[in-house]
């Protein structure tokens, strides 16, 4: 135990001192209750003193890797700890869009040193790029990027330490956020937006969109400004990303909480214990509220209810307004990962990214026909939350009124407090999902929990170890998939196992070690970002710790690897610079070029222009063959 003083403990410390943990922890418990059923269980595997329900395909790693046969198309590459991306050798990347890129004429974007004007700043590209999908229409081909958050000490470089000092640098904030629509062509020098396209579009924190579902019109959505409840400004925390089989994107709001400050008088208890599960708290993050009255609480409690929220855009129709999609839930969305069931009904799996939050699903009422009006598939359904057991079984329970005892659009509002009422299963950060499109199968990347059978999530329901998050102090993650039984997304139960558990075998021997497809070439932590290429590899992208020292010596900068579903097997395709995250991943129409988002990168990459630059990178091979 530290020697610190009390006031310069971290908090867990400090917690551990005053409410010491019993000898035999919850670990234990779940590897004995493991342990003792494997005679039957197929799937349950010891790690020294741990045991955990890993995929069939890694049960023996022996066996497992004499069977395979490789299907990446790359030689693996080393992990790395310097200033630019790696690729494998026979492929090349190039940037395509930065922050502060011009996306119309006339438009002078970003300068070194001095960044982005404020009359510039809603038409060029926008900051910290995470998910992005690409879109087809006549012949043009249309990118649609979140733009998540913001760095303020390179957005405001006027400013002495990035703290917005009047209502334009907010304003400025405010239009370097949200998502950017634009067009994109290959030509000499690669991929570049087309300038002045007509498809070019920035849905910024002032962005008007409107509310669909049920929970549209409710008396907790409406404001000074927006009697009505339907009618709202802006999309923010941009994170993951999601496309629909009827060509619209879906943007994915998460961390929206950290804009409001102030504090709200006479709020209901069901508004209070909503503002404290999802973090709202008297003081933003970000400085908003003191120049934008919209985001002072004190002023508009209402208004964080108007985030949280699916949002679909139509990227093919730059005169179209977005909506947001209220039946598919609020919370810290991270992905919309959309498929259908056999009979057509539309099933959108759905994570909730915070230390023990919960995974959903959404089923539509209606089948979608193509050709046929969507309009209703994302209004019109049941809202699930997922409940794991230790025996690789689960279910998706259903929240209604009745299982909640909540009416329908404070379910919706409150989603959080609606999931916890039916003991849905505390998880490790849920971030992005992918659906296998060769079998039916999910996976969720649980990225790590450092409270994990530490301490309850913030609603206080607790975070015992075990199932899918089997280990306690979770810091490197691990990647859960399930199996819906009967081979169909809408039905209410399914198995599920671990595909792998992210570690270090160079400093552990343990469970966190990892599971037996890591090994010391293609260890990494925190798996984020996630998706399935048209080939079936699942490609994985890290944001996590890149000390490279320590639990995570060997691990390098954040990187993108490709996982093989069927074997298990996992190498490593690309790095990072140092300090940013690897985010987003889409391809081209002609499935030549990957692009990949480089987030918050650090020293002035990609260039030398002073400031650092989230950027948009070009991935491609040498010889122009398809990649993914
Ligand atoms: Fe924006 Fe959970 O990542
Ligand atoms: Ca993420
Ligand atoms: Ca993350």
């Amino acid at each position: 135990m530290s020697k610190l003083p009390p006031h310069k403990m971290p908090a867990d410390e400090w917690d551990e001192l005053h409410f010491p943990r019993p000898e035999e922890n919850d670990f234990d418990r779940v590897v004995e209750r493991a342990i003792s059923r494997r005679g039957f269980l197929s799937g349950i595997v010891a790690f020294g003193s741990g045991a955990v329900a890993m995929g069939a395909g890694l049960l023996n790693s022996t066996s497992a890797q004499a069977q395979a046969v490789s299907r990446f198309p790359f030689t693996p590459i080393d992990a790395q700890t310097d200033m630019t991306v790696h690729v494998p050798e026979g492929w090349n990347w190039k940037p395509m869009v930065s922050w502060g890129d011009a996306l119309f004429e006339d438009v002078r974007g970003f300068e070194a040193t001095t960044g982005v004007s404020l009359a510039d700043s809603d038409k060029v590209f926008g900051e910290n790029t995470d998910g992005m999908e690409t879109f087809q229409i006549g012949g043009h081909e249309i990118l649609a990027v979140n733009n998540e958050y913001v760095n303020p000490e390179t957005n405001l470089p006027h400013t002495k330490d990035g703290v917005p000092q009047s209502a334009e640098d907010v304003r400025m904030l405010q239009n370097f956020q949200g998502v950017t629509v634009m067009e994109i062509a290959e030509g000499q020098g690669g991929f570049a937006p087309v300038k002045g396209s007509r498809f070019n579009r920035r849905l910024h924190h002032n962005a008007p969109m409107t509310m669909s579902g049920p929970a549209a019109g409710h008396a907790l959505l409406q404001t000074a400004a927006d009697a009505e409840g339907r009618n709202v400004l802006g999309t923010m925390g941009n994170c993951g990303a999601g496309k629909t089989p009827w060509g619209t994107y879906l943007t994915c709001e998460e961390n929206f909480n950290g804009y409001f400050g102030g504090k709200a008088e006479g709020l209901s208890d069901l508004v209070q214990a909503g503002y404290e599960r999802y973090g709202l708290a008297d003081e933003s993050q970000y400085g908003y509220e003191k120049f934008d009255a919209r985001f002072d609480l004190s002023h508009n409690p209402n208004e964080p209810h108007r985030f949280g929220w699916v949002v679909e855009i139509d990227p093919t129709n730059p005169d179209s307004t977005p909506v947001k999609r209220t039946a598919l839930g609020r919370f810290k969305h991270e992905n919309a990962e959309v498929t259908l069931a056999p009979d057509g009904r539309v099933v959108v799996y759905l994570g909730d990214d915070e230390r023990g939050e919960f995974l959903y699903r959404y089923v539509s009422t209606n089948p979608y026909v193509a050709g046929q009006p969507t309009d209703g598939l994302l209004d019109d359904g049941t809202l699930y939350v997922a409940k794991f057991n230790d025996d690789q079984t689960g279910e998706w329970m259903a929240l209604t009124p009745e299982s909640t005892g909540m009416d329908k659009a404070e379910m919706l509002i409150f989603a959080r407090q609606a999931a916890s009422k039916l003991g849905a299963t505390t998880m490790d950060r849920p971030e992005w999902i992918a659906v296998n499109p060769y079998a039916v199968e999910a996976y969720c990347c649980l990225t790590n929990n450092k409270n994990r059978g530490v301490k309850p999530n913030a609603g206080g329901d607790e975070t015992p170890v075990g199932g899918p998050n089997p280990r306690q102090a979770n810091h490197y993650g691990q990647i859960v998939r399930w199996y819906p039984d009967e081979d169909d997304h809408a039905k209410d139960t399914f198995r599920w196992d671990l595909f792998v558990m992210a570690g270090n075998p160079t400093v552990h021997g343990d469970a966190y070690a990892g599971s037996k497809n890591v090994t010391q070439g293609n260890m990494f932590n925190s798996p984020d970002g996630m998706t399935f290429d048209s080939a079936g590899l699942l490609w994985i992208q890290t944001d996590g710790e890149d000390s490279n020292e320590g639990d995570f010596a060997g691990m390098g900068n954040n990187q993108q690897l490709a996982g093989d579903p069927v074997t298990g097997e996992i190498a490593r395709f690309l790095t990072g610079p140092t300090g940013c995250e690897i985010t987003g991943l889409c391809w081209s129409a002609d499935r030549r070029t990957m692009f990949v988002g480089i987030q918050h990168p650090g020293g002035s990459w990609p260039s030398d222009s002073g400031l650092p630059r989230s950027t948009v990178i070009a991935v491609k091979r040498d010889d122009a063959a398809l990649v993914g």
